[in-house]
């Protein structure tokens, strides 16, 4: 247990973000439902992922983390779970090829809905209004009554979670995640596009392997790894009242497991040491992730990993460095010489989307893809360069084939944006760029497998 928390002493710190709900009483109504209902994930699950994100923390494993910038009450289908879902796994398949190392898979769905937003009013045409805050919270409609919070949005995003994660426990280890089913991953894909030829290409060896691992004796039948993956859900864990409401004791160890997900993050803009937001996770079990943005200051993220990982236990904390293309250089040594001074064991990984978002000129925010493979491979570098162990990435994508990122290698231009633009918050990448940025961050995986080992920190 850890000293001096409760599931609810974050009520007696600062909240960042939090909306106000007008009617107390709903609320507490809500809370109290969502307390007695089972919880979404189990305290075994979430630390199998922290000793899966410990071996990424000492160089032996790497994170693939990505989904929707903030799921929707709208777009919930199992078609788009299954194409999310998809484009990881071949994301993965890439990944896992190039490194040689496990890939670690963490969703940012089944519970990713609350949103932090930079001004708590935005303008909508000529109406300026609250701001949307996600679906969990209010509603995407430019009324002034959709902007209103509403506790029982919280049953819908628990039960959409709850389905979502459902079908996703169904696909990894149902079949379709089988090896053996590689090649058929890339049918969503335009067939002769360059990624899905690319693709198919790798799936063609993958599976001239496994025919001489089956002739070796060594198949799904005897080899749980060929049949199936392990697949993990995260999200931000902004909505306290909610969070809490599905903590949950763990009677093996006698700690506190937070049941609304696998892995939980910290937002850039609610990470202050002594806030509402850090206060909760600290009581968790579960690994946690930070976001680390250009206003992190080095001593001030030894303080927020001596509140967050006080035994240091590897696998408990990934850092997640979101500073823009351009900027790496300037923040992400101070940290690296920072923890290692301090002799941390952190997990890095790398956001290269809340860094590098814009405005087009058609009014659209978005995100260039150039600058996406900039942040990254300016991570990568200077993980390199400072002894560090890049250890992972963390997307806002889809599976669907929208057109919210400009670039890639079908050049997608200002002018195409509004066709498919669906995001119910950030632009994602969509199926392609996604896979095609897998393929370009493979080129450094396979330098840094091929490289003598850096020290993990
Ligand atoms: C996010 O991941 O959607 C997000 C809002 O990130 P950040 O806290 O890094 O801005
Ligand atoms: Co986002």
């Amino acid at each position: 247990m850890t000293a001096g928390w409760t599931k609810d002493s974050w009520r007696a710190r600062k909240a960042e973000q939090l909306p106000d709900y007008p009617d107390a009483a709903a609320l507490a109504d809500v809370e109290a439902k969502l307390a007695k209902y089972p919880p979404l994930v189990f305290a075994g699950e979430a630390r199998d992922l922290t000793r899966r994100l410990g071996d990424a923390a000492r160089g032996d494993a790497f994170l693939l983390q990505g989904g929707d910038c903030a799921e929707s009450f709208a777009e919930f289908t199992a078609d788009n779970i299954r194409d999310t879902f998809r484009v990881l796994l071949q994301m993965a398949v890439v990944l896992t090829y190039a490194a040689k190392k496990p890939v670690v898979k963490v969703g940012r769905m089944a519970g990713q809905f609350a949103k932090p937003r930079s001004a708590p009013t935005e303008k909508v045409g000529d109406l300026e209004l609250p701001s949307y805050k996600g679906d969990i919270i209010n509603e995407d409609l430019p009324t002034p009554q959709a902007r209103i919070p509403d506790p029982a949005r919280m049953l819908q995003a628990y039960l959409q979670s709850a389905a979502s994660l459902n079908l996703l426990r169904a696909f990894a280890t149902g079949g379709y995640a089988d090896l053996h089913r590689v090649a058929s991953w890339n049918l969503g894909f335009t067939q002769g596009s360059p990624e899905a030829e690319r693709y198919g290409a790798l799936a063609a060896r993958i599976s001239a392997a496994l025919d001489f691992a089956d002739a070796c004796g060594v198949n799904p039948g005897n080899s749980a790894a060929l049949k199936g993956v392990s697949f993990f859900t995260s999200h931000e864990a902004l909505l306290l009242q909610y969070e809490q409401a599905l903590a949950r004791l763990d009677s093996t160890s006698g700690r506190w497991v937070a049941g609304s997900g696998h892995m939980i993050w910290i937002g850039d803009r609610t990470r202050q040491l002594d806030g509402a937001h850090i206060e909760f996770c600290r009581g968790v079990l579960n690994p946690l992730g930070l976001k680390c943005g250009p206003s992190l200051a080095p001593d001030e993220l030894l303080r927020l990993i001596d509140r967050l990982n006080p035994h240091d236990e590897a696998g408990r904390l990934t850092l997640i460095a979101r500073v823009g293309a351009g900027k790496v250089e300037q923040h992400l040594p101070g940290w690296i010489r920072a923890v290692k001074r301090s002799g941390r064991t952190v997990l890095w990984c790398c956001d290269p989307m809340h860094g590098n978002t814009i405005k087009s000129d058609t009014g659209y925010k978005t995100r260039p893809f150039d600058r996406v493979l900039q942040e990254t491979r300016e991570f990568f570098a200077v993980c390199k360069a400072e002894g560090a162990y890049p250890g992972g990435v963390h997307f806002e994508m889809t599976g669907q084939n929208v057109t919210e990122c400009l670039g890639g290698m079908h050049n997608l231009a200002e002018a195409d944006l509004h066709s498919r633009y669906h995001t119910a918050c950030d632009p994602r990448l969509n199926a392609s760029q996604a896979l095609e940025l897998a393929f370009l961050l493979a080129e450094e995986l396979e330098e840094s497998a091929a490289a003598p080992r850096a020290e993990a920190i």
